[in-house]
């Protein structure tokens, strides 16, 4: 099958190739699923998961993409919930070949039901955006009705998604991003908008919780806006500071069937858009990541040899 291949840590995106790969197998529980669009997370080429298995050995050269929806093809054995013929969606493995391919093996609970009515290309982008976005406001958040929270990179993959959810728990949304990122953010349902660049964010006032997806002195002085009893949620590994009375939580996103039947219900009924920057094939994908203009939101490939386009 043809895949995207990486087998150098040292060269970054430069260094993804379209290559021939083996068909994947199903262990036990897995399924096989023919990939019909795949997302990806440019920095995931950091994460040790992508170079080395759960044992610590090289398992180079490695498939990226983490995030897929597709079409159930095989189970492995004992796979019970899913069946051969479903329209799936969902997270892969951090430490397996992953999505950017012709098929991927998973673990059938990684994934659920990708309903009829949504395109596989919007199926694709809601994985980690969505479920981290989901599990930042309402698992590690706590964001209840009537509270503030400051939610930078608001324009991007995991912030417009995590916009719109704190908009419907009816929280006060304070988004932050670039200058040029003021229309998509509010867009997206942020009421207020600070730009990183130009606004002072401590203007912004206080809030009961800061959604953090940029790290470094960002994430300092956004600690400190924090009232007291409040939370600091990041996605960008372990928190360099913290409120003075209040939590710091780092997390990794991880799969969950249920809340991704949360989450594609609320695409349905229009609660929730998905942000795709740009959708191309898998022959274009090595070019599209190497591209040099700024992109701000998803890149989503389409494996257009399944999908009869
Ligand atoms: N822990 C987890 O489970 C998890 C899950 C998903 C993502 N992540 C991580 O979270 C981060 C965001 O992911 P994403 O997919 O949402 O990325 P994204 O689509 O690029 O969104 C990030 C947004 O924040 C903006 N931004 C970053 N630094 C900024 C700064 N200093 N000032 C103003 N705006 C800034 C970016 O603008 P520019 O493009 O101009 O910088 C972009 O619009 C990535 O580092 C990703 O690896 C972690």
């Amino acid at each position: 099958m043809k895949a995207i291949v990486v087998t150098d840590p040292a060269a970054g995106m430069s260094g993804m190739t379209l290559d021939e790969r083996p068909h994947p197998e199903p262990a036990i529980n897995d399924v096989v699923v023919e990939v019909h669009a795949s997302g990806f997370v440019p920095t995931e080429l950091d994460w040790p998961s992508t170079w080395q298995d759960r044992r610590g050995l090289d398992r180079a050269p490695a498939i990226p993409g983490h995030e897929m929806a597709g079409i159930v093809t095989e189970l492995g054995y004992g796979t019970t919930g899913l069946t051969v013929g479903q329209r799936v969606f969902g997270l892969t493995d951090w430490h397996r070949d992953g999505t950017l391919a012709g098929y991927v093996a998973v673990e059938s609970r990684n994934l659920a039901p990708l309903p009829g009515d949504v395109d596989f290309a919007v199926g694709a982008s809601l994985p980690i955006s969505g479920l981290t976005a989901w599990q930042g406001l309402i698992v590690h958040g706590r964001v209840q009705s009537g509270q503030s929270v400051l939610i930078h990179g608001a324009a991007g993959a995991v912030g417009s998604m995590a916009t719109q959810l704190a908009r419907e728990l009816g929280a006060h949304v304070i988004g932050t991003g670039r200058s040029a990122d003021r229309r998509t953010a509010l867009e997206f349902g942020a009421h207020d908008f600070v730009d990183l660049d130009t606004d002072r964010l401590e203007d912004a006032g206080t809030v009961d919780v800061v959604f953090d997806v940029i790290g470094g002195e960002i994430q300092k002085r956004s600690a400190a806006m924090i009232r007291p009893g409040g939370t600091l949620v990041t996605i960008v590994g372990p928190p360099e500071s913290r409120p003075v009375d209040g939590i710091a939580i780092d997390f990794v996103v991880e799969s969950d069937r249920a809340q991704l039947g949360e989450i594609v219900q609320r695409v349905r009924d229009g609660r929730l858009r998905t942000h795709i920057a740009r959708a191309v094939d898998l022959d274009e994908a090595v070019a599209a990541f190497n591209a040099t203009e700024r992109v701000t939101g998803k890149t989503i490939v389409r494996l257009s040899s399944h999908s009869g386009g």
